[in-house]
């Protein structure tokens, strides 16, 4: 068995502080904005489902899990301000000019009001983003409550309404909350693994390993997925060094994971993406972690643009290659990874470049093809740019959920993962 328990010296058993994404208040939900981080610290208010939708489509909240909270905590936020006041929607600030929103809780007069209001919330806000599977799996939790609560009901049809209100803002509560103890309990199984895997055929204990995109605390409700791994392999002294690729287009490599590494002191070191191939080539990498947005029935998985490439890599290198997300991540409904609809975004998001001017100190936006690219309609101005790629099951050594590790045994349908959902 490997020693797991924190190290004594070199790392701590609580890490410094982890950043979160998302935040509670009375009125509203608060949302980290991602679009200047790693500069600017600013907290942004989500008041209403089109804020909700708007936060997740222009990525200030992005990665699975954290995209799927936002969206639950939001229905659950207007649906406890009406709670507060269940038959008059006249005070909802949800119809004041403030807060206006063509989707203001009406009155809770009966359950059928407030399903007609909800289902449609529901669809709007799973349209946002149609990659990640945890947004489509929250709002149908969602919906289940609600069809559940149809078979239970009991008093008048305000009280019926006044309990469906109820029973859905404990899921939406539950959806983020449940979030968290998962990506602790995943991490440390995938630790735990991979230490003691990389033990036995190498004879190392501290591991140096490779992450693409951000999957920590800023993408999840804490801790994260192969973040999380890499922080339990730091806080239990089994982390040499973890290299991230900066994952361009939208740099959340060198944005959030550069920050979410430094924030907790993890020995770490950020390439281009581009030098994957140098750095297996040149480094004992023991292993290359990522996170999901989509895995599908025969292991398939789809995540940011570039794990692929990652993973064709670490197979010609004979690295181990370890998915990890939670059980929401799964999508048992799609046999195949071609299944999976695969997110186009804006060109401009390829064109441009965001951060911060050195000489003013002031966040800018550069652009940095010439004038028309991504922008015109002629055959030499078109951009290419999937938010996601699917890495084929043969490519993948094991899956990891907070149930468990599903190890590729090369069989002709994919990886098994009958053990782990
Ligand atoms: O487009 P993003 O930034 O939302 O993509 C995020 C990822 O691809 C993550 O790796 C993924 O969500 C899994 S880990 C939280």
């Amino acid at each position: 068995m490997v020693d797991l328990t924190p190290a004594s010296k070199s790392a701590p058993a609580v890490p410094p502080k982890m950043m979160s994404s998302l935040k509670v208040t009375d009125d509203s939900v608060l949302v980290i904005n991602q679009l200047l981080l790693p500069h600017v610290i600013q907290w942004d208010p989500v008041h209403t489902i089109e804020d909700a939708f708007d936060s997740i489509k222009q990525m200030r909240i992005r990665g699975a899990p954290a995209i799927a909270s936002l969206a639950a905590l939001t229905v659950s936020l207007v649906l406890t301000r009406r709670l507060l006041n269940p038959l008059d929607a006249s005070t909802d600030p949800a119809t004041t000019s403030a807060h206006a929103s063509a989707y203001h809780v009406p009155a809770l007069n009966s359950p059928e009001t407030l399903k007609n209001w909800l289902l449609p919330v529901l669809d709007y806000l799973e349209s946002s983003r149609p990659t990640a599977v945890n947004l489509q799996e929250g709002m149908d939790r969602i919906r289940k409550t609600v069809k559940s609560s149809a078979t239970s009901a009991e008093g008048s049809s305000q009280e019926q309404a006044k309990a469906l209100a109820e029973g859905v803002v404990k899921t939406c509560q539950n959806i983020e909350k449940e979030d968290l103890e998962r990506c602790k309990e995943m991490s440390r199984i995938g630790a735990e693994w991979l230490v003691e895997k990389i033990k036995r055929e190498k004879g190392k204990d501290k591991l140096k390993v490779m992450t693409v995109c951000n999957t920590g605390s800023l993408a999840t409700s804490g801790y994260g997925t192969a973040l999380g791994v890499i922080t339990a392999l730091h806080e239990t002294g089994h982390l040499d060094r973890a290299y991230y690729t900066q994952s361009t287009p939208y740099h959340q490599g060198s944005r959030l994971t550069s920050l979410e590494l430094s924030t907790l002191q993890i020995p770490s070191c950020m390439i281009c993406d581009t030098m994957v191939g140098s750095l297996f080539q040149h480094e004992d990498v023991d292993a290359v972690i990522v996170g999901a947005d989509r895995i599908v029935k025969n292991g398939d998985t789809a995540n940011k643009i570039g794990t692929y490439q990652a993973a064709s890599l670490a197979k010609m290198h004979g690295i181990d290659f370890m998915v990890i997300a939670p059980v929401t991540t799964l999508d048992l409904t799609k046999a195949t990874g071609k299944e999976i609809h695969i997110e186009q975004r804006p060109a401009v998001e390829a064109t441009q470049a965001r951060g911060l001017d050195p000489l003013t100190g002031s966040q800018v936006i550069v652009q940095i093809t010439p004038d028309g690219i991504g922008s015109g309609s002629e055959e030499w101005q078109k951009v290419y740019n999937p938010s996601f790629d699917v890495t084929p099951n043969k490519l993948i050594s094991c899956v990891v959920t907070e149930k468990g590790v599903a190890v590729n045994q090369g069989g002709e349908h994919g990886i098994d993962l009958s053990g782990v959902c």
